[in-house]
């Protein structure tokens, strides 16, 4: 299916009534398998079916199963029946759709948009689905501005409008941040990328104070628009996205920021399948027995391979591939972080233990081992 982006048909759905519930005095997990709560939502005149939800556990021993990709769409939502069946059982504790949500929110007047959070109700009712934006939450405003849809559908921390936030999780730091700002900056977005830059290097110094490092060692960037690339697209040049050549942009300074502050593993979405590297930092990959213990710089992650919509055309591959390109498919699908056994419904087609010893920060002309 093609899609054309006429924004004509879709106008702003911003004259819909929304309710946003508010849940209190949840308590925590203590054990597997306990504290399920059920509610309902709605008012007196309206009530949404009976649903359940597991609260997490905050025990030190803790390790969450977190769900990661970018780029589901609703009509080809290959990977919505497997998550269902994984929220079912409740086989997984966090989901994150780093970006590119259901081509798109806005459509047809937001009943697109209906669709697809219907489609994921069974997952984002039992366990948190959180978001960031990718270009396609964009599509269709005013000026460019980040949808309606996407700020009033979805309730991230921190009061950013779902652009960028923290998350702690078990013994990770989830860091959240916009990658959009940086290809909208006709529209102002300068100052926005700085905004956010600034916000980048507090929450990141602070989690590397020692005392927070020591809660949670891992920290895990997540963003849309991947650093790294090996594909064909025209916006792929030499294995990292052409933008991040643009001095007008500076994305590259993401780049640096992630390295210098110690980010252990960052996801991307964006394009549309999946690519995992090796360490690699400035186009200097780590080439060694094992890169992935004590990498010298963060391990880009791309998953961007959930299901996307209206391309007919699949990803393809530059031959030979980037240094840094260890794995690559093009299979649908999506990533779970730290686990791998009974619970997983399919067999994973790529797998990996990153080991970390030393969580610390890093100087930005770190080299890496060869
Ligand atoms: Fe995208």
């Amino acid at each position: 299916m093609y899609r054309v982006y006429d924004c004509k048909e879709h106008n702003y759905t911003n004259d819909r009534t929304q309710a946003i519930p508010t849940i209190k005095k949840l308590s925590p997990q203590k054990q597997i398998h306990i504290a399920i709560g059920e509610y309902r939502v709605g008012s007196p005149q309206s009530w949404s079916e009976e649903h359940s939800f597991k609260t997490m556990r905050t025990d030190a021993n803790w390790v969450p199963k977190v769900v990661i990709f970018g780029d589901m769409g609703w009509i080809k939502g290959y990977s919505i029946p497997n998550l269902q069946k994984m929220a079912e059982k409740y086989a997984m504790d966090l989901v994150i759709h780093i970006g590119d949500i259901a081509y798109e929110l806005y459509t047809f007047k937001g009943t697109l948009g209906d669709g697809f959070l219907k489609a994921i109700e069974p997952i984002a009712t039992r366990v948190p689905y959180m978001v960031i934006p990718g270009n396609h939450e964009y599509y269709c405003y005013r000026d460019q501005d980040l949808g309606y849809n996407y700020k009033r559908r979805f309730k991230m921390p921190q009061n950013t409008d779902n652009e960028y936030y923290t998350m702690k999780v078990g013994k990770a730091l989830f860091v959240a941040f916009s990658t959009e700002y940086y290809f909208r900056i006709e529209n102002g977005s300068n100052e926005k990328v700085l905004k956010q830059k600034l916000w980048l290097e507090r929450v990141l110094t602070e989690a590397n104070l020692p005392h927070n490092r020591a809660k949670q060692p891992w920290i895990i960037g997540l963003g849309h628009r991947s650093l790294y690339c090996s594909t064909t697209d025209s916006s792929c040049i030499n294995g990292m996205t052409i933008d991040t050549g643009d001095t007008k942009t500076k994305m590259i300074e993401l780049e640096e920021i992630l390295h210098r502050q110690g980010v252990d593993i960052a996801f991307w979405g964006h394009y549309h399948y999946y690519d995992r590297f090796y360490p690699v930092y400035n186009r200097t990959m780590q080439n060694s027995s094992n890169p992935y213990v004590n990498p010298f710089s963060t391990v880009h992650i791309l998953s961007g391979a959930a299901g996307m919509d209206g391309d007919p055309t699949p990803e393809r591959f530059v031959d030979p591939p980037p240094l840094w390109s260890a794995f690559r498919t093009i299979e649908f699908g999506y990533s779970v972080m730290n686990v791998v056994n009974d619970s997983h419904p399919q067999k994973p087609i790529d797998s990996i233990w990153i080991v970390q010893h030393n969580h610390q920060t890093r100087t930005s002309d770190n080299k890496c081992s060869v």
